[in-house]
């Protein structure tokens, strides 16, 4: 993950202000991702509870020699999010004939990098950085008349966080953006049994709790906030009419909380929503791509907890 920290803060305040104003406190997840927060997040990935990350893997190893050959050869692969992780080497490794690389990064410093590093280490691969937010709309670095083929790459079950209007909007957008007959790797986190899905969200070592915390620190600095992070605590839980782990910051008591020459109140318990994380069955995801793409392939680990999926364009 990113660290966001060169993004607008002008931005920020008015997202942060507008989510604390609503009847449920709303902080918009992207705000997790500060330096301190990507870190966490990556120590996340290495819990035992947080079986994500090690599915993910799994089906990507136990599965390389179809998913290269789905891919194909001298194809272009636009990794949307972070691309310095396990996974893009993973990948970058397998598909020896890849011809061109564009990972697609909201943070610039981020972004170049680690382009720099994996020029160094694939150098017959042409890698083109685009610096975008790719949940609006963006330009490939492609001539009107390339016929190689897309292919977009979005692990981690990242379309997890978006609500399903936003998840559809985001297809909308890629599906716009990306050549006709392209196609997309996606990881899907499926559902499965709440004990499962609420331990990897409340883990032993209380690091998600951290990660959850750390939203208010990074305002705290970034927005001249004054949060006491004590005075909170990490709730997260599965809501099974919505399909979704919730995470919650939960006020521990009556306060006032300064941001900038605002103010916010918090009534004892009162809490911010922090973030959403869905959880799809193989039937919901394909009705959920269904205007754009269809589903050509499903790949999931042993235990059938997580997807890794192979669209193509209608
Ligand atoms: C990076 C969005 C996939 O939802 O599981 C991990 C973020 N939040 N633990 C997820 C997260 C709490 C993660 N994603």
């Amino acid at each position: 993950m990113e660290d966001l920290s060169s993004v607008d803060t002008s931005l920020m305040q008015k997202e942060v202000l507008e989510g604390l104003s609503k009847p449920q406190k709303r902080l918009p997840s992207k705000y997790f991702y500060d330096t301190k927060g990507s870190d966490l997040f990556e120590q996340i990935t290495r819990l035992d509870e947080y079986y994500l990350t090690d599915c993910e893997k799994e089906i990507l190893q136990n599965n390389i020699k179809e998913i290269s050959d789905r891919i194909g050869p001298e194809v272009m692969l636009i990794e949307l999010g972070s691309g310095s992780s396990y996974k893009t080497r993973f990948l970058l490794e397998e598909l020896t004939d890849l011809s061109t690389y564009i990972p697609v990064d909201i943070s610039e410093e981020f972004l170049l990098k680690n382009v720099n590093q994996l020029r160094l280490e694939y150098p017959k691969i042409s890698i083109i950085p685009v610096f975008a937010d790719y949940t609006s709309h963006f330009e490939l670095p492609v001539s009107e008349n390339s016929s190689q083929k897309q292919v977009a790459f979005f692990p981690g079950s990242t379309i997890g966080n978006f609500d399903p209007e936003e998840a559809w909007a985001f297809l909308n957008n890629v599906a716009d953006i990306t050549a006709e007959d392209s196609e997309m790797l996606i990881g899907v986190d499926l559902k499965k049994d709440t004990d499962v899905l609420q331990a990897a969200y409340n883990d032993q070592q209380g690091i998600t709790a951290q990660f959850n915390k750390n939203i208010l620190m990074h305002l705290n600095r970034v927005l001249d906030a004054n949060f006491d992070i004590e005075q909170f605590r990490h709730k997260a839980f599965y809501n099974e009419d919505a399909g979704r782990i919730e995470m919650h910051l939960v006020s521990s008591q009556k306060q006032t909380v300064i941001i900038g020459d605002k103010t916010i109140d918090f009534e004892e318990d009162e809490s911010i929503h922090t973030e959403n994380s869905y959880k799809y069955s193989l039937e919901e995801f394909e009705e959920l791509v269904a205007d754009w793409y269809s589903v050509e392939k499903v790949w999931t680990d042993e235990k059938d907890y997580f997807s890794l999926q192979y669209l193509i364009k209608k």
